[in-house]
């Protein structure tokens, strides 16, 4: 026989030298949740071990995220109050830009500190910009594009001056790239980083993330993230924030979407990142929790898997453990 090629699988020695990918702590990123008022760390039911975070829990947090040399984390805010345009969202004294001086300050120097620019956590009605009453008869209520891009471009003005290396533009507004890029340059803050959230889509398996933030949504998100039907759409996409001035790409969620991620990773100039997000962590965690799968097998399979169809760096709330495994 001339082809064998069980001779590459035949010792873990072999297996680890043949090995095409390999996971690294440094091309991991941890989201966090940080709870504004909180005096201990709030457990999330749907993502167990992920917790909203207290001050103090957070700060642990960061340091063990440091000392087990992952890449860098993303940071969400969890307010107490909101209202129509979610102006805790550009509120100085508010829990997302607090939580960027304390990151910055605690692990500045060790982790690239990315926080999400968005508004759902901070409006009363849950979506990701503000509305207006739509011009069809009717009237309905619908986010409003350009509206959202001014609100954008304040969070990230202050999640910049909170010192973020990186604001993630996650709202999935026509243009929000550029105008962040612009604003930051007009501030002197050509040194902030753009995530570009291209290829976001409406997902089912964002569920978990909505009781990690309280969020208020009723209805959907399907006017302005993409259609799971759609890749060429999420190309478009990736193709438009590269223009109007990214500095990372990315794809999310990860695993429904290893497509999506190839194609982009196949033609982007720029890095290509992915998230993997709440329901897939979710979905492990409880077949685990039953026994069904192995744990750790299937948490390492599915990130790996995110990395060999293209990610540079993987948005995983398993970071900080998969950066201690592999150490
Ligand atoms: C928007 C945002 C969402 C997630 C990350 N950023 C929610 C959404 O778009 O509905 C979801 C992440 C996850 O599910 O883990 N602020």
């Amino acid at each position: 026989m001339q082809n064998r090629p069980r001779r590459l699988r035949t010792t873990p020695a072999m297996r680890r030298l043949v090995a095409e990918t390999r996971l690294h702590p440094a091309d991991l990123v941890l989201p966090m949740f940080v709870r504004e008022g909180a005096t201990e760390p709030h457990p999330i039911s749907s993502m167990p071990g992920v917790v909203q975070h207290s001050d103090d829990s957070f700060k642990r947090a960061l340091a063990d995220a440091a000392a087990a040399g992952i890449g860098g984390i993303m940071l969400f805010g969890v307010p107490l109050s909101k209202d129509a345009v979610g102006s805790g969202a550009t509120d100085p004294d508010g829990v997302l830009a607090k939580a960027i001086r304390t990151a910055v300050s605690e692990v500045g120097d060790e982790l690239v500190v990315q926080t999400d620019v968005c508004l759902d956590e901070f409006t009363d009605h849950g979506h990701c910009g503000v509305l207006r009453a739509s011009s069809a008869p009717g009237g309905e209520l619908v986010v409003d594009n350009d509206a959202t891009l001014e609100r954008y471009r304040d969070m990230a003005l202050l999640h910049a001056e909170a010192g973020a290396h990186m604001v993630g533009l996650s709202g999935m507004m026509d243009g929000q790239v550029a105008v962040v890029r612009d604003a930051l340059e007009n501030a002197g803050r050509v040194d902030v980083s753009i995530l570009a959230y291209s290829a976001k889509y409406a997902s089912a398996f964002y569920g978990p993330f909505r009781e990690a933030v309280q969020s208020s949504l009723t209805g959907n998100r399907r006017s302005y993230q993409l259609d799971a039907a759609n890749s060429r759409e999420g190309l478009r996409e990736v193709a438009l924030d590269i223009e109007e001035g990214a500095d990372v790409v990315m794809v999310k969620p990860a695993g429904s979407y290893l497509d999506v991620l190839a194609e982009t990773a196949a033609f982007s100039t720029v890095p290509v990142w992915a998230y993997q997000v709440s329901g897939e962590y979710a979905m492990i965690e409880a077949a685990a929790a039953h026994g069904w799968i192995d744990r750790e097998r299937a948490i390492h399979e599915s990130v790996l898997s995110i990395k060999r169809a293209g990610a540079d760096v993987v948005l995983t709330y398993w970071a900080t453990e998969i950066a201690k495994a592999l150490r």
